[in-house]
């Protein structure tokens, strides 16, 4: 079996040895100490000054529009993970969507301004598979019209933009350590600003409120983080650069053998350190795409739909025609890519597809795939090797 992705493990002695020591200390949470080498360390390997280590991507989004006092409006993007457009929902605000680029599939800084009322406080923006949004256009925008910016880093970690990490960017940006993530800590996440006070806001949000043992600066949630994640954290900041690599090196390699596929994939936005965290296939037709899951899932290779459907289909959102994102999110997938994947294993992937498109034309299928695919889905033992949610 072929899965989308698997988590990245390092070696268990390593991480029993970080065990043996919660042990020994019996502190477990409450910012401990394998916590605050994990932030240090992963300021160090960014090259960033402010950051905290909250639960996981979906609170540090919640966080970020909590911190900025954000109500109204906020523009966002319909092409994303669902935590994107829940956070906004959750905290009160309504997301209001912008069609994405063709070419990128970030959401499209030419449309944003038609988008923004009275009522706009903010623009929440995705950096989709890591491939950095136009962060020069939106600052411009935001800063002419008074607004925030945050960016959803999810996917980001070791992409930089301009020599710098991309997390620097915008007022907040957030970002996922889950496990399918090719950094990870199993759950968690984390914030990032340039603003100190900011950051010091959050650290209280972060624990309750809490300003002293007996004291309350504000009002608190509890999203902090604990030893065991900061744990694995700590081990797989050790592997990173060379998971970095081998993703680089499969990509590359999917690239070279799908060339001659009726595909498209995202065009990288000055991608000097891109960090490869997905590969996207964004298929010519729906009817092609669909043929190719369905002969993969009879090998036991399981892509993922990612981004599908367009988040402005939300059953808790206003719906809006979003024709650019609506026509990708029907057509795109992600390939198997994780760290032990093998190059055989991604030969016969790239085999499978393109036997599929090129028998295409001699024996046209019948179009029931599409319902064979959603019956598929609906099979939990099946759904267990999509990624994650
Ligand atoms: C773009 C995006 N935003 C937010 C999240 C939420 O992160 P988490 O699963 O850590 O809550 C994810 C996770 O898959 C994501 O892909």
């Amino acid at each position: 079996m072929i899965p989308v992705t698997k988590p990245f493990l390092p070696k268990e002695e390593k991480f029993q040895e970080y065990l043996d020591s919660i042990w020994d200390r019996q502190w477990l949470t409450n910012n401990g100490p394998l916590l605050n080498d994990f932030e240090l360390k992963l300021k160090e390997y960014l090259g960033i000054d402010h950051l905290l280590f909250v639960s996981n991507g979906t609170f540090a989004l919640q966080l970020a529009i909590k911190a900025l006092n954000l109500s109204g409006e906020i523009i966002t993007t319909p092409f994303s993970f669902v935590a994107t457009t829940s956070s906004i929902v959750w905290e009160g605000c309504k997301p209001v969507y912008v069609d994405i680029d063709s070419e990128t599939f970030n959401i499209d800084p030419s449309k944003i301004e038609a988008a923004i009322t009275p009522q706009t406080s903010a623009i929440l923006a995705t950096h989709v598979y890591g491939n950095p949004c136009d962060i020069d256009a939106i600052q411009e925008i935001a800063d002419r019209h008074g607004l925030k910016v945050i960016y959803d880093g999810a996917h980001c970690f070791g992409t930089n933009y301009k020599n710098r990490s991309v997390f620097e960017y915008g007022d907040i940006s957030t970002t996922s350590f889950h496990a399918t993530k090719l950094f990870h800590t199993i759950e968690g996440g984390a914030v990032f600003t340039r603003n100190p006070e900011l950051l010091k806001k959050m650290a209280g949000m972060r624990n309750f409120g809490h300003s002293g043992p007996d004291t309350f600066s504000g009002l608190g949630v509890n999203g902090k983080n604990c030893e065991f994640h900061a744990a694995m954290g700590l081990c797989n900041l050790e592997s990173v650069d060379e998971i970095l690599e081998k993703r680089k090196s499969l990509s590359l390699h999917y690239y070279d053998r799908l060339s001659t596929l009726k595909a498209r994939f995202p065009k990288l936005n000055r991608s000097k350190d891109y960090n490869y965290s997905y590969f996207p296939v964004l298929f010519d037709s729906e009817e092609l795409m669909f043929k190719c899951l369905d002969k993969l899932e009879l090998s036991k290779i399981y892509c993922r739909r990612y981004f599908y459907p367009s988040l402005s289909t939300l059953p808790y959102v206003d719906h809006t025609a979003m024709p650019v994102c609506d026509d990708v999110s029907r057509r795109i997938v992600c390939l198997p890519l994780y760290h032990s994947l093998t190059v055989s294993d991604l030969d016969l992937i790239c085999r499978i597809i393109l036997r599929v498109q090129n028998n295409q034309k001699a024996k046209p299928m019948v179009i029931d795939a599409y319902d064979g695919i959603i019956a598929n889905n609906a099979n939990p033992a099946i759904n267990g090797h999509y990624i994650h949610k």
